[in-house]
């Protein structure tokens, strides 16, 4: 089996996806500068894999490590790109940060990508690139949004350079994949979200009220368009959302790629509220939950969930996860991580 480069390695999809590849056989070679994880991450793959992927602390944005690493790992065939910074707010306040970071590492990884024939890209991308869809459920030829924070906007250019490079290159091909949420963890519950500091994401601050880090869940806004007022996104579980990662990169690998770059909205193709979300987590777990209704979060849509045929005609994937089973997998994880 190939020999695969996942930056970001040690991230929470990151971690997940190297999950899954290792289980079907490929050898992966993680990569991490570890600024929103922690090397423990590893342990963690090695207990559930019982194999220890080789690891690299190092910077993605510097050409010359990028270099040194492709030198030292020869036979590698391809790339999961997990590695960018991706807090939308901290990338209004600090946008130099994010362009340099997010854009020069994908630049270095695919100019050593683009010396290997046959190479193969899987691009974590985002369906924020849509903002807020004209119609629902959304498809990839949705329109694309100008970006509502440089968060988004790398992602928006990371995609136009992956497809120029593709469209002009005959050595390297690429996937790129819009997720939607990604929630949940590892059924072992020995990884999953490690949100350093306050969640900003909705399951984990669900779950730090439920375990009483936090006092009350603020639900941002119940005035919106929608059947109950809270926004409605695409909950999918990140082991769904790795083996998407699998599907893509087997399908460039496998030669039945007949364009040189494609793109798939992966998601469940189900839509479901904050409220609905907080419902099936005191479902799914027992624990009440403690909450209150607050001001909208600037910036947020009022509804994002996918139009899943591409995915599943193209790909032959389908997310196999219920959202009551998401988030009881969430929880299991808060709960584990908490007695370490
Ligand atoms: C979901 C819903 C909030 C927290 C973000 C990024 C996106 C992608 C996924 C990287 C919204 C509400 C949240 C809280 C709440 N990340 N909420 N109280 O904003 O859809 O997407 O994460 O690619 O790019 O934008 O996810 O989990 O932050 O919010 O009411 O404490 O939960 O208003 O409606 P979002 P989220």
């Amino acid at each position: 089996m190939a020999k695969i480069l996942i930056t970001g390695g040690l991230g929470y999809i990151g971690s997940h996806t190297a999950v899954v590849l290792i289980e079907k056989g490929y050898e992966v070679v993680l990569v991490d500068n570890l600024s929103n994880t922690r090397q423990e991450v590893l342990e963690g793959i090695e207990q559930i894999t019982g194999k220890r992927p080789v690891f690299y602390a190092m910077d993605l944005a510097e050409k010359q490590e990028v270099a040194e690493l492709f030198a030292r790992e020869k036979d590698l065939m391809g790339a999961i790109h997990f590695a960018a910074y991706k807090a939308v707010g901290e990338s209004v306040q600090e946008p130099l940060k994010y362009y340099q970071n997010n854009l020069c590492s994908l630049i270095y990884l695919l100019a050593a990508l683009d010396q290997i024939p046959g190479s193969a890209l899987i691009f974590s991308s985002s369906c924020t690139v849509y903002g807020q869809a004209d119609s629902l459920p959304i498809t990839e030829s949705a329109p694309i949004k100008p970006a509502e924070s440089p968060y988004g906007n790398t992602k928006q250019i990371g995609e136009e350079i992956i497809r120029d490079l593709c469209a002009v290159s005959n050595r390297i091909k690429a996937i790129a994949l819009r997720y939607f949420n990604p929630i949940g963890a590892h059924s072992s519950a020995l990884i999953g979200e490690l949100p350093l500091g306050v969640p900003q994401n909705l399951v984990p601050f669900i779950t730090q009220t439920a375990i009483g880090i936090r006092e009350r869940l603020s639900v941002f806004g119940d005035q919106y368009p929608t059947p109950d007022g809270t926004c409605i996104r695409d909950y999918i579980h990140v082991v769904d959302l790795a083996e998407a990662h699998l599907a893509a990169l087997e399908r460039i690998l496998g030669g039945s790629m007949n364009q040189t770059y494609e793109v798939f909205n992966v998601g469940t193709g189900q839509g479901n509220s904050v409220l609905e979300v907080v419902h099936a987590f005191e479902a799914a777990t027992g624990v009440k939950l403690n909450y209150a209704i607050a001001p909208k979060r600037p910036g947020d849509v009022i509804a994002a969930y996918a139009d899943t045929q591409k995915v599943e005609q193209v790909l032959g994937w389908k997310a196999r996860y219920t959202l009551e089973e998401s988030l009881a997998s969430s929880w299991a994880w808060e709960q584990n991580i908490r007695k370490k």
